[in-house]
């Protein structure tokens, strides 16, 4: 049931502090001991490896983009990310010294399973994380990791994209600690933070009728704009998914160095452009881009850390994440991204569970 939200996507955005505890609970003891022995990710097999794989569609390989950022900064370990149906047709370049790691929330993508056999043909090891217990591709695979999001009905994912990212964060502190990165004491203050998400992302749900009001004036809008560096990009990418498939405005992300390359010819008058700028080692080149943009008459709604009242000086609107350190701040801010996406499809009329053309999962080609 919709527990009296009006749709299973603001239900299922809601439950997202909740299902972050269950999902972090499921892998962490009460000494913060992370643990995925049953997934195969010993120190002695993780010292044999040479590459990591993440391969996945849409959202999940969005959390993905995330994974790779978060791994190899913290193991310095290379991380591929693929998308499903381009690996599994490339004759992808792996050997038996891969790990594979698949997400799926339903575990039935069809693009996703064939790619996982095609990984298994070449000899990688497996890893799915998913949300469905007993799912295909959790049969399929060597080792599973399961997502702790509960049933996700609406077609546009929230809580499962949040609690793969839970998994890719703690599979990034794990293999640190393996790899000798970091100590103990420095995993356990990583998993401390990664708690405090919870609070974080608990702010932002307050901010449910500002973003209304921010997505009531941009909703006839024909196209928008996603903007970010690093991490902020990554989530911007998956921030305009969410805004494409459900409010049907032509919505994408550019990586905010490449404005430059091309993308700046599309920034006309009144044209919404939503940028992150919560990454403290990129804020000025990303408050300089904010400035481009609007100088071409962007209406810019920029995410920001608290605090950082410069980018009121030149953003139309700012919504504010609790300070948290920056690799954490992606969390915070696609709940944001995930409400004005649900506020742009409910103001504009669309059915917000069940967008025009999309199924839940993609079981065919
Ligand atoms: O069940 P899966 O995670 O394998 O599904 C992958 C995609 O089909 C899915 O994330 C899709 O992109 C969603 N509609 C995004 O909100």
């Amino acid at each position: 049931s919709k527990g009296g939200y009006e749709y299973f996507m603001e239900k299922e955005i809601f439950e997202q502090p909740e299902v972050l505890i269950k999902t972090l609970n499921s892998r962490v003891d009460e000494n913060y001991n992370i643990n995925f022995d049953d997934a195969g990710l010993t120190k002695e097999y993780l010292e044999g490896i040479n590459d990591i794989y993440i391969v996945a569609c849409g959202t999940a390989y969005h959390a993905g983009l995330v994974g790779k950022y978060i791994i190899e900064k913290k193991t310095r370990i290379r991380v591929d990310v693929d998308i499903a149906s381009e690996f599994r047709y490339r004759n992808p370049v792996i050997n038996d010294n891969a790990l594979v790691i698949v997400l799926s929330q339903s575990g039935e993508t069809l693009d996703t399973l064939e790619a996982m056999k095609e990984a298994k043909r070449h000899g990688a090891r497996v890893v799915a994380i998913t949300n469905v217990v007993g799912s295909s591709i959790a049969r399929e695979a060597d080792h599973v990791i399961y997502t702790w999001a509960g049933p996700e009905i609406a077609v546009a994912s929230t809580k499962a994209y949040t609690t793969q990212m839970v998994i890719l964060y703690l599979m990034a502190i794990d293999f640190a600690y393996k790899f000798g990165k970091i100590t103990k004491d420095e995993a356990t203050e990583n998993i401390k933070k990664l708690y405090e998400v919870e609070q974080s992302i608990q702010k932002m749900l307050e901010y449910n009728e500002k973003i209304k009001d921010v997505a009531d004036k941009i909703k006839d809008n024909e196209s928008m704009f996603y903007l970010g560096r690093g991490l902020d990009y990554v989530i911007a990418v998956e921030g305009a998914l969410k805004s494409k498939e459900i409010s049907y405005i032509h919505s994408e992300a550019f990586a905010s160095g490449e404005l430059k390359h091309g993308t700046i010819a599309l920034i006309t008058d009144g044209v919404p452009v939503v940028v992150n700028v919560t990454q403290s080692d990129l804020f000025e080149k990303s408050v300089s881009n904010i400035k481009e943009v609007t100088s071409r008459g962007a209406y810019v709604i920029a995410i920001a850390k608290e605090g950082n009242t410069v980018v009121e000086e030149v953003a139309d609107e700012v919504f504010y994440i609790p300070n948290v350190e920056d690799d954490y701040a992606g969390f915070p801010t696609i709940v944001i991204h995930q409400l004005l996406a649900y506020y742009l499809s409910k103001l504009k009329g669309n059915d917000v569970d069940k967008p025009r053309n999309l199924a839940k999962s993609v079981t065919v080609e």
